[in-house]
């Protein structure tokens, strides 16, 4: 297959690029290269994939939408995912704007051009913040996700609307995959198991928020890439059992379909710090502090029908996965 892969210097990007040009897809990756945080990271991301002759790189912004188009109308993708965002909660308190023009904008973008272009599948990043402040775990794709906490998740949930318009209109098979925490090597600097592990090393004191009363359902960037590979490889179609009476959120009568995709093993705050410092050897400082605006106490997904749908089973233990994120680290230099 001939794939387009948004983002592709990201994270989550270059690992998912990776493994489609492994198994012996063409990959074309675009990404803006922002400098929301270190550009030479995502260039050395970039630089992983180059080298092989099944994958091309243009630098372009899902938010321009002729380059975007033109892009479509040359290559004729069988499918693509979008994982071009702009991530992080925090930041959306800062800088509204950004997301507006990479998740909304840039979004719509990628629809018009599946629909100018049709693809047979469009995957892309959604967020388990779509949850907002439920206290319902673990989290279900049935459960209401109408109160979001930050900018960041209206996006996201925005992005799920948007789909399903589209799914419906254009008869475009569209699948959202509601990320939780993901993790590992060649992973964002903005997020904690990054920001603690170079403040642990350096002897810096770290921020516990919300006094330690959070967990989170950290997922390793292996056991992420093998769903988005298995649900690629199965576009949504329509729910013959969906029941317009009384409507199930995550499917529908159009070829949409929404799945959690995370660990299903929530983690207290503490538990993490601590399998970190196990991992690194060093003992943390640690300074305790309230809640942050726009975060959550807890994320914890219900992740069954991925498993119905795909045999979708995280296996990386937290251990392991930062034991792996932190012999990467300790190798990896950036300026
Ligand atoms: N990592 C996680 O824990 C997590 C959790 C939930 C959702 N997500 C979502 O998954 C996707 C990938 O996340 P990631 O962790 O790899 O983040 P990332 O920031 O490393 O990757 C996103 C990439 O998109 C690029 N980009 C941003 N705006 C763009 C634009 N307008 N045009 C072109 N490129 C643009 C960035 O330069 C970056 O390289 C994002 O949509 C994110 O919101 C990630």
């Amino acid at each position: 297959m001939k794939i387009l892969v948004t983002g592709a210097a990201g994270f989550i990007g270059m690992h998912v690029a990776e493994r489609l040009l492994a198994r012996g897809d063409e990959v074309v990756g675009i990404d803006n290269l922002n400098s929301y945080y270190d550009p030479a990271l995502k260039e050395a991301r970039l630089a992983r994939l180059t080298p092989h002759a099944n994958f091309r790189f243009e630098k372009m912004d899902i938010a321009d939408a002729a380059p975007l188009m033109l892009l479509f109308a040359k290559e004729k993708f069988d499918a693509v995912i979008n994982l071009a965002a702009q991530a992080g909660v925090r930041y959306s308190l800062e800088n509204p704007r950004a997301y507006v023009a990479s998740n909304l904008t840039g979004f719509v973008n990628v629809l018009e051009a599946c629909r100018q272009y049709p693809v047979r599948h469009l995957v892309y990043a959604s967020s388990s913040s779509v949850y907002g402040a439920n206290q319902k775990v673990p989290f279900s794709e049935s459960d209401s996700v109408d109160h979001p906490v930050s900018l960041y998740a209206a996006t996201k949930k925005s992005n799920e609307l948007m789909a399903h318009t589209y799914s419906h209109l254009f008869n475009i098979s569209t699948t959202g995959l509601r990320f939780f925490t993901v993790y590992g090597p060649w992973g964002r600097p903005d997020m904690a198991y990054w920001s603690f592990t170079k403040k642990i090393l350096a002897g810096e004191t770290i921020p516990v928020f919300n006094h330690g009363q959070l967990r989170r359902d950290f997922t390793y960037i292996d056991d992420i890439v093998e769903g988005i590979i298995q649900v690629l490889d199965r576009p949504a179609t329509p729910d013959a059992e969906f029941d317009r009476l009384a409507p199930q959120p995550a499917t529908s009568f159009a070829p949409y379909r929404v799945f959690n995709i995370g660990n299903h093993n929530p983690v207290p705050l503490m538990t993490f710090i601590e399998t970190l410092e196990k991992v690194l050897g060093k003992v943390a400082n640690k300074e305790f502090l309230s809640m942050q605006p726009g975060d959550v106490e807890a994320t914890y997904a219900d992740t069954e029908r991925l498993q119905q749908l795909c045999g979708f089973a995280p296996s990386t233990s937290l251990e392991d996965g930062l034991m792996r994120f932190a012999k990467w680290y300790e190798n990896y230099n950036i300026s």
